[in-house]
């Protein structure tokens, strides 16, 4: 980059973040990194949001897929951009938990973020291809111990991975790990009859369930889910203690103005309470967060429960950094 160069990108960044320009804020279209597959249920919410924060900020909130390494690479992307409120990560409890089981990330999860509210909570489902030979979660039990299956999920340190693992502990199988960039991939495989198994959050499967193009087991949620209420909990269906549901956050770079961030919630929430947006995603199974939570403070106590809590299991687990 020539010295001139050099110091117009400087102007440009200082004006990015001047007061001014969080005045006029946003007067471009927003990006908002989705660090999973397009078609996964992380791309389901964030669509949904995004829909009707641009019509709230009165910009276009522009969903990007960058999926990868169990959402890192999207999540990285956002700590490195420019702190000016127009790169925001939508991201799953992945946020916390993939770091977990990374030896070295270019980028800290907690600190080169400014959390923005807590998004969404979502049962996953334990489902496998149709025509499996297992018609209950017990018959899966004996079915993935005595038959070397092989068990999707979206990376290490993903909600899928994450539950798929505590499958694994309670089955004390050995299966064939078959990680995708989301599992919006996984599924379509699924369909096709190319993996066997995934935990997978339930916007992703309800519509599959309910058309018995796969087969569900159980949902991962403490309670069921009213929009697949026949479904069992795993708890109920023979996994005792068995939990493992995923939740959504909204996030912008470090040092974004608090003024932007400001906005950027007030946005959320007034998608998070659009009858449109909550009509759909209760559809899609998902439980909607307490409004209160739908804030900085909320989120960020959350990350560091959440953070303390996997890392037990992970380490009880004992799973290998990568
Ligand atoms: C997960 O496994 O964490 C998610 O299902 C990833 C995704 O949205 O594809």
């Amino acid at each position: 980059m020539n010295a001139k160069l050099a110091a117009l990108s400087c102007l440009i960044g200082l004006a990015a973040v001047s007061p001014s320009s969080a005045q006029t804020y946003p007067s471009r279209p927003i990006t908002m990194i989705v660090p999973f597959a397009a078609g996964g249920p992380t791309d389901v919410v964030g669509r949904l949001i995004a829909e009707s924060m641009s019509e709230h900020l009165k910009a276009q909130v522009v969903v990007e897929n960058v999926g990868g390494a169990s959402g890192t690479v999207g999540a990285g992307r956002v700590a490195r951009a420019e702190p000016d409120g127009y790169t925001v990560l939508l991201n799953n409890m992945s946020q916390v938990t993939a770091p977990l089981l990374y030896k070295q990330l270019p980028y800290d999860a907690i600190n080169d973020f400014e959390p923005i509210g807590l998004v969404v909570d979502v049962a996953q489902t334990v489902v496998s291809k149709k025509g499996l030979p297992a018609k209950d979660l017990k018959e899966l039990v004996a079915y993935v111990k005595a038959n070397n299956v092989s068990l999707a999920n979206a990376g290490r340190g993903s909600g899928s991975h994450l539950c798929g693992l505590l499958i694994k502990r309670a089955t004390e199988a050995t299966v064939n790990e078959v990680p995708y960039r989301g599992t919006g991939p996984a599924i379509n495989d699924m369909l096709g009859g190319q993996v066997d198994v995934m935990c997978d959050q339930i916007t992703n499967t309800s519509s599959h369930i309910r058309g018995k193009s796969i087969q569900a087991y159980c949902v991962t949620s403490k309670k069921r889910v009213p929009a697949l209420a026949e479904l069992p909990t795993c708890n109920e269906a023979g996994l005792p203690g068995f939990e493992a549901s995923v939740w959504h956050g909204f996030y912008a770079p470090k040092g974004t103005p608090k003024d932007i961030t400001a906005k950027l919630n007030e946005a959320l929430q007034v998608a998070l309470k659009n009858e449109k947006v909550k009509t759909r995603l209760s559809e899609l199974g998902t439980e909607p967060v307490p409004t209160g939570d739908i804030s900085p403070e909320a989120l960020r106590n959350h990350l560091k429960m959440e953070s303390e809590k996997w890392t037990s299991v992970i380490s009880s687990a004992k799973i290998a950094l990568e």
